[in-house]
């Protein structure tokens, strides 16, 4: 397992356990996958406030609460922005909503602290001066150690880092082979084809300047309506390319995916969504391995089913 230093403290692995799907596992079935996952060498694990409407953090507290010499092994990250309203869903960062999402998580997940608290999305109304406020109290009261941000872009970073007394240390985005709008953009500078549209302000190049984990949400997925990429019809090329450097390495495509995210030097942290043993296996094995130039644009070129030389 590869890790990350990202501060004197946080020894993060490159990998992340992501909770979304988790909702409907057994106890007991979690507590064999987090042992594994934790004995395979992952120890950051990625909820939210609304994965299963509660559900999954509730299911992983009550591992926790079986398993309590595992707490101090973790680095756990919650998620609160997003609500389920009567008539719609809608974003909420005002200071309130913040502080009484974090106490409903940290009594689901049975702690009395977060490593890592994000904004899960972009609230256009939200006053920064108040996230700020609600970050302090949190921090003071030993509630959250470290904040950062999901689905924002570079200027909605800037803004909200102005006003913060804490840094900004993670954004979690969508990135896999089949959504790379973040990297492509930057291939088409001031050309006129679709993927020069720039629809993130040069996220990716913004975190890299100021040292920014991206956390990379959703890489085995297609889209939600078609399912993983993985073994998908609608993309042979991808499947032929991750295969044939599934068999270099003795490897699963999956693995070679993992490395793929890996191999960016922004040091991007892969969460897996997996809730199967074998997957989760398949995929630390990626962990270490270190792609070439070549083969990492040949993966993306699969995917994007385009040469990449104008
Ligand atoms: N910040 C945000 O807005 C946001 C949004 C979405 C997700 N997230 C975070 O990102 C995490 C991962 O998202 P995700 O669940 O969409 O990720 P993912 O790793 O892309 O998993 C998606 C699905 O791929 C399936 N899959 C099929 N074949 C696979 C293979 N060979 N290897 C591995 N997986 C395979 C998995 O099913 P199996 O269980 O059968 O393996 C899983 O259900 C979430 O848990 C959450 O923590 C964040």
């Amino acid at each position: 397992m590869k890790y990350l230093q990202l501060n004197q403290e946080l020894k993060a692995s490159q990998l992340v356990f992501g909770c979304m799907r988790i909702d409907g596992m057994s106890v007991e079935g979690l507590e064999e996958l987090v042992h594994e996952a934790l004995d395979l060498g992952v120890n950051f694990f990625d909820h939210a406030d609304i994965y299963g409407g509660g559900k999954s953090e509730t299911v992983f507290g009550e591992v926790l609460a079986r398993n309590p010499e595992m707490r101090e092994k973790m680095i756990i990250q919650s998620k609160c922005g997003i609500r389920r309203g009567a008539n719609v869903n809608f974003y909420d960062a005002s200071k309130s909503y913040i502080l009484e999402s974090v106490d409903k998580s940290l009594e689901r997940l049975q702690t009395n602290y977060l490593d890592v608290l994000l904004l899960h999305r972009p609230d256009t109304l939200m006053d920064p001066k108040e996230v700020a406020e609600a970050f302090n109290e949190l921090y003071r009261a030993k509630k959250v150690k470290y904040f950062g941000v999901s689905n924002m872009n570079s200027m909605q970073m800037e803004m909200l880092q102005a006003h913060l007394d804490v840094n900004i240390m993670f954004n979690q985005l969508q990135l896999s082979p089949v959504h790379s709008g973040m990297i492509q953009s930057g291939f088409y500078v001031n050309m006129k084809e679709a993927p020069s549209i720039d629809h993130d302000g040069s996220v990716l190049e913004y975190c890299r300047k100021n040292e920014i984990t991206i956390q990379a949400w959703s890489i085995m997925q297609a889209s939600w309506a078609e399912g993983s990429f993985i073994d998908h019809v609608d993309y042979p090329q991808l499947n032929e390319t991750l295969q044939m450097y599934a068999d270099k390495y003795g490897v699963k495509k999956n693995a070679i995916v993992v490395a793929w995210i890996n191999r960016h030097p922004a040091r991007i942290q892969p969460i897996f969504g997996t809730t199967s043993m074998t997957h989760l296996q398949e995929m630390c094995a990626g962990s270490n391995i270190v792609l070439t130039h070549e083969e990492y644009y040949h993966i993306l070129a699969s995917a994007m089913k385009v040469d990449l030389l104008p």
